[in-house]
Order: C-alpha cells, then sequence, then structure tokens
C-alpha cells in the first residue's frame, strides 16, 4: 500500500569530523552511507514494531553534492510503500544550514523477519509518527498498559 503523504521529515543530524572525510578533504561517501542504512534500521524498527529487520535493496544512489569538515547534515526517511514483509523508503541527506541535498536515494527497502530469520509478514500499512508499535516487552513498566 502506498504511504499518504510525500513530505519527509529528518531526524538525525551529524556533525561532520575529521574521520568522516575522504583523501579529497570532503564528506567519504562511506560514513554516509553507514549513516543512512542506521537511520533507516531504526525508522523501520520503529515503523514495523520488531528490531529484526534487515536492508535487502538500496537503488541508485545520488550523490548531488558535498559537505565539509564542520558542516551539520540532516538525514530524511519517509515510506513510501509498506508491502506484506517489505518497508520501501525514500532518503535524504541535506545540509542543515542551506538545506542543500547531499544524497537522494529513491528506494531502500527493509524486510521484517521472523523469529527463523525468514520473512515475515508484518501488518502495517501505515506511517506512524508516535512510539506506538514498540513491543510492549521494551517498554518501561510505567508504559504498558495496566490490567486490573
Ligand atoms: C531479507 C531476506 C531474508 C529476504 O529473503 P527472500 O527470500 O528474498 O524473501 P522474499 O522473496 O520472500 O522477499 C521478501 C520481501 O522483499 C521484497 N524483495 C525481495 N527482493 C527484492 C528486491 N530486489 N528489491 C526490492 N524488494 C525486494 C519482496 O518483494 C518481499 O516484499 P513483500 O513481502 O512486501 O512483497 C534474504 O534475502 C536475506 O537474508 N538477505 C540478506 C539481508 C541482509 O543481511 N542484509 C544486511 C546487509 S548484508
Amino acid at each position: 500500500m502506498a504511504a499518504d503523504v510525500d513530505e519527509i521529515n529528518f531526524h538525525t543530524r551529524k556533525w561532520i569530523r575529521p574521520e568522516d572525510l575522504n583523501a579529497n578533504g570532503t564528506l567519504f561517501g562511506g560514513s554516509l552511507l553507514r549513516w543512512i542504512d542506521e537511520e533507516a534500521a531504526i525508522y523501520v524498527m520503529i515503523q514495523l514494531g520488531n528490531e529484526r529487520v534487515v536492508t535487502k535493496y538500496v537503488s541508485e544512489i545520488n550523490f548531488l553534492s558535498s559537505a565539509q569538515q564542520g558542516d551539520i547534515v540532516e538525514m530524511g526517511l519517509r515510506a513510501t510503500r509498506f508491502g506484506r514483509t517489505s518497508l520501501e523508503m525514500r532518503a535524504e541527506v541535506r545540509n542543515l544550514f542551506t538545506r542543500q541535498s547531499i544524497l537522494t536515494i529513491e528506494r531502500i527497502v527493509f524486510v521484517n523477519l521472523g523469529p527463523d530469520g525468514g520473512p515475515a509478514p508484518h501488518g502495517q500499512t501505515r506511517i506512524t509518527y508516535d512510539r506506538d508499535r514498540i513491543p510492549e516487552r521494551l517498554r518501561p513498566a510505567s508504559a504498558r498498559p495496566q490490567i486490573r
């Protein structure tokens, strides 16, 4: 099922440090991809309410501009399609101050896994903006529904 609106929400911010630079002295693409994959994994865990999710597919990555040491970048993701066992997203990384796009990825697909490590239906069809899908066993006791 296609997700509702097109708007991307930018969550994590990263401050570009010396260890994130390539030989050209600008942001190393590998660092950016690691951050995006981690960001996507966390996003999928929240959307599907399951920690056992894996990256299945990443489409063309378009590096549009670079970043320098000291820049702050922000990473945005949006679910674009809820499949039966998968979740597809669009990603964008941009400069926090200038809003200039640094990278876009049209399709990142994660798969929801069951206890056997195989694809499992996730049952979700819409984006959540809350933490309401976090499994009960992972919530603090104060946040669990009380049984009377
Ligand atoms: C993820 C994994 C369990 C899926 O197994 P699989 O046999 O491909 O599963 P399926 O064919 O049933 O596909 C599962 C879902 O992925 C989707 N999918 C499979 N291949 C895809 C591709 N190339 N592009 C986009 N989606 C794809 C399917 O459409 C299906 O989604 P749906 O249920 O929402 O329709 C298996 O491929 C795997 O373990 N891969 C390694 C994952 C990993 O370790 N990633 C970390 C990086 S190394």
